[in-house]
């Protein structure tokens, strides 16, 4: 008989937030916020963009976001990050986010979508994006995470 975990849906990309989702984050229904969610989602792509940029990096684009479940008080929200594509200056960052229901319940898959970033320098420029052989291992493997 497979494991539990093995029966279990996988998230796309590394693991590269988490927290537990409180109840000052709520809507007046009382599930938390759709914004909050957004926030930390913009925050691990912005880790993951900016990793890969080796560089300062803003949103400029969100696409195809989906609110799929609701996240409550208590939960733990994981955001799942990889990078899909790398144009010049700009890379569309996959987003994930998952919750552990009431930190040790059932898990799933609550929110997804684009975020787009730019490299900038320390003017606010658009800076090319650095190519993948030049990047800091940990970039790619995820060494001390
Ligand atoms: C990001 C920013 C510096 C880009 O300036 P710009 O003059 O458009 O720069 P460029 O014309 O060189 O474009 C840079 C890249 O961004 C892409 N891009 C810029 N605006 C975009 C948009 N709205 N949607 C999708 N892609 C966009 C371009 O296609 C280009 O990609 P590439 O280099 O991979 O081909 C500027 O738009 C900016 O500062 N925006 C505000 C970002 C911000 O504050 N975000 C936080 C929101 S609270």
């Amino acid at each position: 008989m497979k494991e539990k975990a093995e029966l279990e849906e996988r998230a796309k990309g590394r693991l590269t937030t988490r927290t537990v989702a409180m109840p000052g984050d709520t809507n007046p229904s009382g599930d938390i916020f759709g914004g909050w969610v957004v926030s930390q989602m913009d925050i691990a792509a912005g880790i993951c963009a900016g990793q890969r940029a080796q560089s300062r990096v803003v949103t400029v684009a969100l696409d195809g976001m989906s609110f799929i479940r609701p996240v409550k008080v208590g939960d733990i929200l994981g955001v799942y990050t990889r990078v899909e594509s790398v144009g010049r200056t700009s890379m569309n960052i996959l987003v994930e986010a998952w919750v552990r229901r009431g930190r040790i319940g059932q898990r799933e898959k609550v929110t997804e979508g684009m975020f787009k970033f730019v490299a900038i320098d320390e003017t606010g420029r658009s800076t090319p994006i650095p190519k993948e052989e030049d990047l800091p291992d940990y970039v790619l493997h995820g060494f001390d995470e």
